[in-house]
């Protein structure tokens, strides 16, 4: 596989990892998915092993091999998969959780009683990364994307993924999304000059993640 050249390639992510040689990837910026399986939004879209934590979790072993030393991974999650998720990177990966970054959207979702307002992100570490700006909060305030017939129901603000990328890299480094939907890593990759890969295991999410990065 040529990591050099930006791609989005269709399959399963720890089997695409498998393929990649240690340490050849500077940061990773990832949302798996979260675990629950409502049909969303528009045309009761489905998002593939939604029903299946451990597919996070699975990852992560893959994701650290590939990662170089001194380098950080942000994995996008919700409170209810957080528990979980971080009593399995204690006990079986070898990451050290640095911190939690809280995203705040400016409005509440749709619902009742507890309205979704904000995501987890979770900061680990391989080994000991530098970081680039003095002024990144742990609370990052950033509209959510609203969704139409078209989008992907998880779809990620590009401007947030952003503010990721010029905390945890520089130009010229390589980004490796394993879950990477319609490709918000991708695109925020292209507008900062970062060299990209992006795993998708549905063709129908590939085709709209090229379509996005080929419009930029
Ligand atoms: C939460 S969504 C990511 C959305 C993305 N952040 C965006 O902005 O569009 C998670 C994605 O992981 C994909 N997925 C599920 N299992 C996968 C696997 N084993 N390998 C690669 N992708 C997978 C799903 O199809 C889904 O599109």
């Amino acid at each position: 596989m040529d990591i050099l050249k930006n791609q989005i390639i269709n399959g399963d992510c720890q089997e695409v990892m498998r393929q990649m040689p240690n340490n050849c990837i500077d940061l990773i910026i990832t949302d798996p998915p979260y675990g629950d399986d409502t049909g969303y939004g528009w045309n009761n879209k489905k998002i593939k092993n939604n029903k299946n934590p451990l597919v996070n979790c699975q990852a992560l072993v893959e994701c650290y091999r590939v990662l170089r030393k001194n380098a950080t991974l942000y994995n996008f999650t919700n409170w209810k998969h957080y528990p979980f998720l971080v009593e399995f990177i204690m006990k079986y990966t070898n990451f050290k959780i640095r911190h939690v970054i809280v995203w705040k959207k400016h409005n509440f979702g749709l619902g009742w009683a507890f309205r979704h307002q904000y995501e987890l992100i979770l900061v680990l570490e391989k080994g000991k990364p530098k970081y680039n700006l003095k002024n990144f909060s742990d609370v990052q305030t950033c509209s959510h994307i609203n969704h139409d017939k078209e989008n992907h129901p998880h779809q990620k603000p590009v401007d947030l993924i952003v503010k990721m990328l010029e905390h945890s890299s520089k130009e010229g480094d390589i980004v490796l999304d394993p879950f990477c939907g319609s490709g918000s890593v991708c695109m925020a990759c292209e507008q900062t000059g970062r060299r990209w890969i992006g795993v998708e295991l549905d063709e129908e999410w590939v085709g709209v993640a090229e379509a996005r990065v080929v419009r930029l």
